[in-house]
C-alpha cells in the first residue's frame, strides 16, 4: 500500500524531471517540484504506515518472512515466539545493528546505538558502567529524579489550571535527569538553548517517523541525491552534535582526572588512558556521538511515554481514579513517592506497563542485522541481512495478552489484584541490544507519574469519549497526537 501511494509521486516527479525539457519547463523547476512533492506533500495521498503490512503479511505467510525494500531483503519477525527465539535464544547472531539511512550521514556507524562489533562492545560496556557509577538504578539517581519531579510540579502549578500543551514541560524535566549524568548538571527551565535542543529532538523524532522516512529507508541509495526531509533530520542532529562538541571542549579545558564530573569527563579520561592504543574506540567521534545517543534516547523516549500516558489516562478516567486511590492509600499526601513504594502499588505498576505496551513507542525496534550466516527456523540468513523484530506484534500478541487491542491494565494483573509479569512486555526490546537505559527509564516513569498524580488531576478539554489516541505519526516511532490539557491541584 505504501508503494501504491508513494509510487505515483515518484513517477510524476521523475517523468517531470526527465521529460520536463519536452514540456518546455526547465529541470530546476522540476527539481523544485520533486522537492515540494515529497516534502510538502503537494499530492496528498493517504499513506498507511509500513507497520500495517507485516501484520497482514504474517497472517498469510507466518511469523517469519522476507520483504524487499527495493533490492534489499529484510527478514521480518512477528510475535513473541519468533522474536524471542531470535533476540534471546540466538542473541549473539542477532545482535548486529543495521544502517538507518535517515540518520546514517550523522552517525556513520559511530556512537553506541549505531556501532557494531568490537566498537559496539566497548562503547556499550563503558556506557553502562558509567551510567551505573553515576547512579542509574540506584538511590542517587532516584533522588535526582525526585528533585526534578518537584521542579516539574512547580511548573505545573504555574499553569494555574489553564490549558497547555505538556510536550516541553515533560521533556525539560525528563531530559534534565540524563543531562545531570552526561553534562554534570541540570538546565534551568527558562534556558533558551536547552529549549531549542529539545525542540530539535522532538522535531527529528517526528521526522524520522513519517511515511517519507520509511520510503527513504527503502530507496536511500537513489533518493539521497535529492533534497527532502532527510536533509532536515541531518541538520537537526548536526546542530545537536555541535552543541555537544562545545560541551566537550569546555570539559577538556577544566578536566580534573581525579574527580570526573560527568559522562563526558569519564570518556575523556578513558581516551587519555588508551591514547597509545591505535585501535582504541575511545576517540572524539565516539564521545560526541555516544553522548548524543544518550541525550536523545534518554529524553524523547520517556517524555513521549509520559505524554501518551497522560492522554490515555484522560481517555480512561476510571483508571486514573484507581491510580489516585492507590497513591493516596500507599503513599498519602505527607511525603514524596519513592521507588520502594512500587512493590506495594500493583495497580499503578500495571497501568505504567499498559501505557508502554499500548503506546508501543518503537514498533519495529531499531533494525538489527545478523552478525554471521545464521540458521533460523530452517532458513539460512546470510551475514549482514537486515532483521526487523516487530516489537509491536509482540506487545499485541493474542497468545500472551488477554486484551491485546484495548487499553486495559488487567493485562498486567492477576485476578487477585497482584502485579503479573509478562515476558512479551518488550518495549525496550530484548537480548544483547536491549535498551541500555531501561533501568533509568522505568524509575523515571514510576516517579514522574506518581509524583504528578499525587498532587494533580488531569482534565481533558474534550469529553473522554472524544479523545483520539491514534498516533500522530506511526513509523520508526509512534508519536502521540497533539493535545492540550489542564492540570488541577487535588
Ligand atoms: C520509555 C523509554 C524507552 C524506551 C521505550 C526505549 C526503547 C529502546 C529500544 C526499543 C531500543 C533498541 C533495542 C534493540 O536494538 O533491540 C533502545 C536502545 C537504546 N536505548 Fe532506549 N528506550 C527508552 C529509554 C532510554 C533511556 C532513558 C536511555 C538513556 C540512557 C536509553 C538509551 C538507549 C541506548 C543507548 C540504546 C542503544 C543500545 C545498543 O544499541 O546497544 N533508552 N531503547
Amino acid at each position: 500500500d505504501t508503494m501504491r501511494c508513494l509510487c505515483p509521486k515518484l513517477f510524476v516527479a521523475l517523468v517531470g524531471y526527465f521529460g520536463g525539457g519536452g514540456l518546455g519547463v526547465g529541470r530546476s523547476f522540476w527539481l523544485f517540484f520533486v522537492f515540494l512533492t515529497f516534502s510538502v506533500e503537494l499530492i496528498p495521498i493517504s499513506c498507511p504506515p509500513l507497520i500495517t503490512f507485516p501484520v497482514q503479511l504474517s497472517a498469510k505467510y507466518g511469523p517469519v518472512f522476507t520483504v524487499y525494500f527495493g533490492s534489499k531483503p529484510i527478514v521480518v519477525l512477528c510475535g513473541h515466539e519468533a522474536v524471542k527465539e531470535a533476540l534471546v535464544d540466538q542473541a549473539e547472531e542477532f545482535s548486529g545493528r543495521a544502517h538507518m539511512p535517515t540518520v546514517e550521514k550523522n552517525f556513520q556507524g559511530f556512537g553506541v546505538v549505531f556501532a557494531n562489533g568490537e566498537r559496539w562492545r566497548q562503547l556499550r560496556r563503558f556506557s553502562l558502567t558509567v551510567l551505573r557509577n553515576f547512579g542509574m538504578g540506584k538511590k542517587s539517581i532516584e533522588e535526582r529524579i525526585q528533585e526534578e519531579a518537584q521542579f516539574l510540579l512547580e511548573a505545573f502549578r504555574n499553569t494555574k489550571a489553564e490549558p497547555f500543551d505538556p510536550t516541553f514541560f515533560l521533556s525539560r524535566a525528563v531530559s534534565n535527569v540524563i543531562c545531570s549524568i552526561v553534562f554534570g548538571d541540570r538546565f534551568d527551565y527558562e534556558d533558551k538553548e536547552f529549549l531549542s535542543l529539545l525542540q530539535m529532538m522532538n522535531e527529528s523524532f517526528k521526522e524520522m517517523s513519517t511515511p517519507w522516512s520509511q520510503f527513504y529507508d527503502m530507496y536511500a541509495s537513489f533518493l539521497k541525491y535529492f533534497p527532502g526531509p532527510h536533509m532536515k533530520i541531518y541538520y537537526l542532529l548536526e546542530d545537536m552534535r555541535k552543541f555537544i562538541e562545545r560541551r566537550v571542549k569546555q570539559n577538556q579545558a577544566t578536566l580534573d582526572a581525579n574527580s570526573p564530573r560527568d559522562f563526558i569527563d569519564c570518556f575523556l579520561i578513558q581516551m587519555e588512558k588508551e591514547k597509545q592504543n591505535p585501535s582504541s574506540e575511545f576517540n572524539i567521534k565516539n564521545l560526541e556521538l555516544t553522548t548524543l545517543n544518550l541525550f536523545f534516547a534518554g529524553t524523547e523516549t520517556v517524555s513521549s511515554t509520559l505524554r501518551y500516558g497522560f492522554l490515555l489516562l484522560m481517555k480512561h478516567p476510571e483508571v486514573l481514579g484507581k491510580m489516585h486511590e492507590e497513591i493516596d492509600r500507599v503513599i498519602g499526601q505527607s511525603r514524596i513517592p519513592a521507588i520502594e513504594d512500587r512493590s506495594q502499588m500493583p495497580y499503578t505498576d500495571a497501568v505504567i506497563h499498559e501505557i508502554q505496551r499500548f503506546s508501543d513507542l518503537i514498533p519495529m525496534d531499531v533494525p538489527h542485522i545478523v552478525t554471521r550466516d545464521t540458521q533460523f527456523r530452517g532458513y539460512t540468513i546470510p551475514q549482514g541481512t537486515e532483521i526487523y523484530p516487530m516489537l509491536s506484534t509482540v506487545l499485541r500478541d493474542p497468545s500472551k495478552f488477554k486484551s491485546p487491542e484495548s487499553f486495559n491494565p488487567r493485562n498486567f494483573l492477576e485476578e487477585t489484584g497482584q502485579f503479573r509479569k509478562n515476558d512479551a512486555f518488550v518495549p525496550f526490546s530484548s537480548g544483547k541490544r536491549i535498551c541500555l537505559g531501561e533501568a533509568l527509564a522505568r524509575m523515571e516513569l514510576f516517579l514522574f507519574f506518581t509524583t504528578i498524580l499525587q498532587r494533580f488531576t488531569l482534565k481533558p478539554l474534550v469529553a473522554p469519549e472524544d479523545i483520539d489516541t491514534k498516533p500522530r505519526e506511526d513509523g520508526f516511532a509512534k508519536i502521540p497526537p497533539f493535545y492540550q490539557l489542564c492540570v488541577v491541584p487535588r
